[in-house]
């Protein structure tokens, strides 16, 4: 039997990755330097046939070397996209290839950090990877699974990603708590109910513990498209017309081009093709060309970069300008806080449903809540914090160790699981 077992959530922004051995409490893997995340991002070059992860990929593909750039590949998982395939330096690849490639890279990473092969793994899992899917959802996890076991795990147990939170947070609690723990992360918002206490964390079943989990497939991946359609896509041609019937441009383009995990699909002839005859006859040639610039140069990605860098700057500031210096006209975009909160409202919406399903169907009050555990990087957004906490106006609230806290949990799970 192996000595180490870990935890590894992978997320759609970041994933990161935790060990547990027999005498000690589990510990984070730094996995870029000191840092204990990774982004979920990797960038394959095409004229050196390198792969580069996390932050690595990020830079070679804003330093504009030429490849094929891929984040938010957690979406992909359980959907059609998983049998097409995609196109990488003119290769058709299976994203099980590409999703293998970044799992293998943290499993190297966490196996010379903890100097053994680690065979043990409970993987991290939002509640539904898919909304109103229950086979797509089955689907997912299944491919996950099959993707761990081929970079050399043997041992594979899953864990609903909110649970691994309530995990890591629970070494703080001294008596008994009942805790709602919110995490709304980059592909999804994941929300569970559950009993925390001292006694109650050796035990090796925590299901009577848990008293509901539920999700909806909204994350900042969601918020990042909200803002771009509504404040960066207006300059970009949409709502703008063509021909001297003044028809509507087409808008599906800028939704595509607003998804991570749905840009590359995008950059081909026909859109090309589509975009430069609508061009010819547009009534506004300088947005609509600007689009055109977006799908020549395959530019998307870093727009939708400094859309992410604006909304994470909104939730500091009231207002923010960005100048769009890769365009061949450079121009600047100012957002502010009431219009991106707006562009999220109904987004915002869902998940605030999603809370109050779980509350119910844990049969209790939310004033029963003792404990709210915000986690995840999209509950930094002050208009998500007004919500959540406002209908919690009774708990105390622990938020401490946002991007890592899964990652920790899920160790403190496989100790349970495997040792
Ligand atoms: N200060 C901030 N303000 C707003 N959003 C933020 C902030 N910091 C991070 N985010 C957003 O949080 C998301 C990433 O959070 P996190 O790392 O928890 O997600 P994840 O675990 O990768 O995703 P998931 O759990 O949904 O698979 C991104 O969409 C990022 O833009
Ligand atoms: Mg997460």
């Amino acid at each position: 039997m192996s000595k180490v077992s870990c935890g590894i959530d992978f997320g759609t922004t970041n994933s990161a990755v935790s060990i547990a051995k027999h005498s000690s409490t589990p510990e984070v893997v730094p996995l870029e330097g000191n840092n204990l995340t990774i982004p979920t991002a990797i960038f394959f070059e095409e004229d050196t046939n390198n792969v580069f992860y996390g932050s690595n990929a990020l830079k070679n593909y804003i330093d504009g070397s030429r490849g094929r750039f891929m984040r938010s590949m957690k979406r992909i998982l359980g959907s059609n996209l998983m049998n097409v395939g995609t196109k990488i330096n003119n290769k058709s690849v299976k994203f099980d290839f590409v999703l293998s490639k970044f799992l293998k890279n943290i499993k190297e990473k966490s196996d010379q950090y903890a100097k053994e092969n680690i065979e043990n793994v409970v993987l991290g899992r939002p509640v539904h990877f898919r909304d109103n899917d229950p086979q797509g959802d089955a689907q997912a996890q299944e491919e996950l699974k099959n993707i761990a076991k081929s970079v050399g795990y043997k041992n594979i147990e899953f864990q609903y990603e909110p649970i691994a939170a309530a995990f890591a947070h629970e070494t703080k609690i001294l008596g008994e708590e009942l805790a709602c723990v919110v995490d709304i992360g980059g592909g999804t918002s994941d929300i569970s109910i559950i009993k925390l206490g001292q006694k109650l964390q050796n035990k090796t079943n925590r299901t009577d513990d848990i008293l509901a989990n539920t999700g909806v497939r909204i994350g900042g991946n969601d918020f990042d498209k909200n803002l771009s359609l509504k404040s960066f896509m207006p300059h970009f041609g949409i709502g703008t017309t063509y021909g001297s019937k003044n028809l509507p441009v087409p808008s599906y383009l800028f939704s595509g081009l607003s998804e991570w995990s749905n840009i590359n699909n995008e950059y081909n002839y026909k859109n090309l093709n589509m975009v430069n005859s609508i061009l010819q006859q547009s009534n506004s040639k300088e947005l609509y060309g600007r689009l055109y610039e977006l799908l020549e140069k395959e530019t998307a990605h870093t727009l939708l970069n400094m859309v992410e860098i604006t909304k994470m700057e909104l939730t500091d500031k009231e207002d923010t300008v960005v100048l769009l210096k890769f365009m061949d006209n450079p121009f600047s975009v100012i957002s502010n806080r009431k219009d991106f909160e707006d562009s999220i409202h109904q987004n915002v919406n869902k998940i605030c449903l999603s809370v109050k399903e779980c509350i119910s169907m844990a049969k209790i009050k939310k004033e029963d809540i003792d404990l709210l555990i915000l986690t995840g990087g999209s509950t930094e957004i002050p208009y998500i914090q007004k919500h959540i906490k406002s209908y919690f106006s009774n708990a105390k609230l622990s938020q401490e160790n946002k991007l890592a806290s899964v990652g920790l949990g899920l160790a403190f799970d496989a100790k349970r699981k495997f040792l």
